[in-house]
């Protein structure tokens, strides 16, 4: 494995960009080339994608790929396909991908390494079986009408997500919750709301030992107790790794997962429960099979023909060349509304890094800053500095062709909409008074899907893994750690701590002084 700058296409590149696509400008590339859209458009499973608004052209195009073969991107992506423990810092594989793998005959696969893993995927599937067959009991207990999901990041931001997206597939007659902040007013609120006799908490984390979930669980428990509750084995699932640890708390019904499985890739395992209660058995198996189909065409399809490797490319060269330093995340559906912050754990916390896989710092940058909101409120919003500000912001929209409701004229409007923006974004408008110009060439990607349903949404999810795994592959990091998140939590103990007492010694004066303050 090469790292990008280390490569003759990085300094290709380099030399393109300052002799000619940094001029590239969007309106005169389509005037001049009537194939652009055909081009830089492609259909994956489920999802069909326009990149022709981005500042790319063919030899551009050509010379990523280039990076990505000189990087090693293939055999990369076919270490983490093998089960080869490619997270070095934690001396684990990386297989979320085997948990939406179907419980094929091994023999018959021509993915001939998943023999490897012949025994992990058979774990998954009793697991998933056993989880499913639980769903579904909980489904057709009229008596549980509020299942409340105790987790946070991996553990909260994607089946809360994936809920939401997939609301109108949802059972009816029972309402989901989602707990993630230690601030006790998140859960005191929700609690207000419940009975112990209708609910089913369930406890979300990999770990069984992050300090908000725990301490979250322990009030939940509490609370349950002390409103006349006493079936913890009826009431109280663990979704979680360490089995033993939600013994211990007091939980019987568990569901296991590996420490093969990311946290922020771990929607498909056991901490998809809520969604797989949600849309149900055969609802969870589509969301697998749609996330399976993008995985299929990320392990074989050319890479100039593969849609992870081109939005993964793409982010390498807007970071690394243009320089952009976030992306907008628009998704023109309002059940897409926590699709951003999804997004933003995935992206950030898997390639918001500063060293190499080895330990050695980067010369360039890596992740940006991912944000935003659903269309069309966002347009109402901050879309003025998208189109009028100093700095350019690539827009990556979200559009689904088919609406699950029958108002009328609110597709037409909201799809008229989304098209409007990409195209002004590119577009522009001259006006020589200055506050009503538009400088346009302004880049966007569109994601287009027929019908948000389980399955289109599996893979819109996969795609955006596995893009994350492209980019993160050549800047030549690992994007299945975290430790930047380790710091604050010792410090938040120690502080804790010092909460309690008053002691400052050894603090830096605005901490001392906030804490003291705030002890007043
Ligand atoms: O602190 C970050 C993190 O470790 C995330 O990576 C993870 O998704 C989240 O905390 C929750 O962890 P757990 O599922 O172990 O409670």
């Amino acid at each position: 494995m090469t790292r990008c700058d280390c490569t003759a296409a990085w300094a290709a590149l380099q030399t393109r960009f300052d002799t000619d696509a940094r001029a590239l400008d969007l309106r005169t590339a389509f005037a001049q080339n009537p194939d652009r859209f055909a081009h830089f458009s492609q259909q994956a499973p489920h999802v069909f994608a326009d990149l022709s608004k981005n500042l790319l052209d063919a030899p551009t195009e050509g010379l990523l790929l280039d990076l990505a073969r000189e990087c090693g991107l293939e055999a990369q992506r076919d270490a983490m396909f093998a089960g080869t423990a490619i997270n070095t810092t934690e001396q684990r594989a990386v297989m979320h991908w085997l948990l939406r793998y179907p419980a094929v005959a091994l023999a018959n696969t021509e993915h001939s390494a998943i023999n490897n893993v012949a025994a992990e995927l058979q774990q998954v599937h009793q697991t998933l079986d056993a989880m499913l067959a639980y769903a579904d009991t909980v489904r057709s207990d009229a008596a549980i009408t509020d299942i409340v999901n105790i987790g946070i990041g991996g553990s909260d931001l994607g089946p809360q997500m994936a809920v939401l997206a997939l609301d109108a597939f949802a059972i009816p007659g029972k309402r989901f919750h989602f707990v993630s902040n230690v601030d006790g007013h998140e859960l005191a609120s929700t609690l207000t709301r419940l009975k112990p006799e209708s609910t089913l908490f369930l406890i979300a984390s990999k770990t069984f030992t992050t300090i908000e979930t725990m301490t979250n669980a322990r009030s939940a428990k509490a609370w349950f107790a002390a409103q006349g509750g006493t079936d913890i084995a009826r009431h109280f699932a663990a979704l979680t790794t360490n089995v033993e640890a939600a013994q211990a708390f007091g939980i019987s019904t568990t569901f296991g997962f590996w420490d093969w499985v990311g946290g922020r890739y771990s929607l498909w395992s056991a901490i998809g429960l809520p969604l797989a209660i949600a849309i149900g058995p055969q609802g969870f198996r589509d969301f697998l099979a749609g996330a399976h189909a993008m995985d299929e065409h990320f392990r074989t399809a050319p890479l100039a023909a593969n849609l992870p490797v081109r939005l993964g490319l793409l982010d390498v060269w807007y970071r690394n060349f243009h320089g952009f330093g976030s992306r907008s995340i628009a998704p023109y559906h309002s059940a897409l509304k926590r699709w951003p912050a999804y997004l933003q754990q995935l992206e950030m916390e898997s390639n918001g890094k500063r060293v190499d896989a080895a330990g050695e710092a980067l010369p360039f940058s890596t992740s940006p800053v991912l944000w935003g909101e659903p269309g069309t409120n966002g347009q109402h919003a901050y879309f003025q500095m998208l189109h009028q500000g100093t700095e350019v912001v690539p827009v990556e929209f979200v559009a689904v062709k088919k609406e699950r409701h029958a108002l009328a004229g609110h597709q037409t409007l909201l799809l008229a909409n989304v098209l409007a923006q990409a195209q002004a974004l590119m577009v522009g408008k001259s006006d020589a008074g200055g506050h009503k110009h538009f400088p346009g060439n302004r880049p966007s990607t569109f994601l287009l899907l027929d019908e948000l349903t389980p399955a289109s949404l599996g893979a819109l999810i996969a795609l955006q893994e596995h893009r994350v795994f492209v980019s993160g592959s050549l800047w030549g990091i690992n994007s299945f750690d975290q430790w930047g998140v380790e710091l604050g939590k010792v410090l938040a103990m120690d502080v804790a701590t010092r909460l309690a007492s008053g002691d400052v010694t050894g603090l830096d004066g605005s901490t001392a002084g906030l804490l003291a303050r705030l002890r007043s």
